[in-house]
């Protein structure tokens, strides 16, 4: 398993796109909007790992909620699984609450996974079949 991306919610997502690019020298390799799920999303990749970063839509869009009371900053850490069925199992087998009980579309083409941040000392967890 390795860190495959970081989920950082922003509310101006061309200034953070230009920050990560010019001060960090990341590199912008995907955009995508959900409007089902209310949020625009940036993907840029920092050596063997990307940054995702997702602008709510709407201020009652999961990730507007998650501004609104936390202020923009670190939303989910995303680990990568060869196995995204198994990753699950593995998961609910140590008794970790899954918010995806099973694999979905993630935005950027790969099935993912959801786990329950309090089953993972408070970070929301997300586990991406690469
Ligand atoms: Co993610």
């Amino acid at each position: 398993m390795r860190i495959h991306h970081v989920g950082i919610a922003v509310t101006d997502l061309e200034q953070s796109i230009d920050l990560y690019r010019n001060v960090f020298n990341a590199e912008l390799v995907h955009r995508a909007t959900n409007e089902r799920e209310g949020l625009e999303a940036a993907f840029l990749r920092m050596g063997d790992a990307e940054l995702e970063l997702m602008a709510p839509l709407r201020d009652d869009s999961p990730v507007g909620k998650f501004v609104a009371k936390r202020g923009p900053g670190m939303h989910h850490v995303a680990y990568g699984v060869p196995d995204i069925e198994k990753a699950i199992d593995d998961a609910r087998a140590a008794g970790l609450e899954l918010i995806d009980a099973e694999p979905r579309m993630g935005m950027h083409g790969a099935r993912i996974a959801f786990v329950h941040p309090k089953s993972v000392g408070g970070v929301l967890t997300e586990l991406v079949e690469t």
